[in-house]
């Protein structure tokens, strides 16, 4: 590839090219249009990857991208978003233990929660990743929307998407709760301890409601 192509298309490109300066900065020199793009800090030595979401509660689904997320960055933060008005099943404290009854067996994993800038919560912990999933094309225009939101808002923490596996990609806290609800059997759609909770709260509200 010739320095200008190179140049054009960017990293890893010109990195490759040998058109990249030492120190710190990834430095391109671009032309015309592209001459606007800022230049990025080299990747950490030690990459910490924040999974937001509401996890209300997580479901197998959540836990398969955490597994596969575990393996690809140093550090994964698994952080719930502290929004009342989404008017959860479970409190913010509830849905931290059951993070981490299920989580404590990843070394690299931890839990976390939020509420605020998702990217200011990313840089308060030193990450760059911001990790989301995507179940179907559904999912796929308010996730663009957000992504290119916090591109705009933290230009040095990149986006990065799962596929969800197929096994689980029809899976949402949302549906669970409702078939739970409904008494649709949900086993093999939560974590065995997520259906404990769930059957206790579900008892709870009859008995409450009784
Ligand atoms: N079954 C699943 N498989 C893979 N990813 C999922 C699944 N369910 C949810 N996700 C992803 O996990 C992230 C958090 O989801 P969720 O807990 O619903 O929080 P949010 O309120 O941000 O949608 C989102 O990126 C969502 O697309
Ligand atoms: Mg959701």
């Amino acid at each position: 590839m010739d320095p200008d192509t190179a140049a054009r298309f960017g990293p890893p490109f010109a990195p490759a090219m040998g058109m990249v300066p030492a120190e710190g900065q990834v430095r391109l020199e671009l032309k015309g249009r592209h001459s606007r793009i800022n230049p990025l800090p080299r990747k950490p030595p030690h990459v910490i990857a924040i999974y937001p979401g509401s996890f209300d509660p997580i479901t197998n689904g959540h836990l398969d991208l955490i597994q596969r997320g575990s393996r690809m960055f140093d550090k994964l933060i698994v952080s719930i978003l502290r929004n009342d008005a989404k008017q959860p099943l479970f409190s913010v404290q509830e849905r931290i233990e059951m993070l981490n009854e299920v989580l404590h067996v990843y070394p690299n994993v931890e839990v976390d929660s939020f509420d605020g800038l998702l990217v200011d919560h990313a840089a308060a912990h030193g990450a760059t990743v911001l990790l989301r999933g995507i179940r179907a094309i559904s999912d796929y225009e308010y996730e663009l929307q957000m992504a290119l939101m916090n591109r705009r808002l933290g230009p040095r923490i990149e986006t990065v998407f799962m596929m969800a596996h197929e096994a689980y990609s029809f899976i949402s806290s949302r549906l669970v709760k409702e078939v739970f609800g409904l008494g649709g059997n949900i086993t093999g759609l939560v974590p065995p301890s997520v259906e404990s909770r769930l059957k206790a709260r579900l008892l709870n509200t009859r008995i409450k409601g009784a």
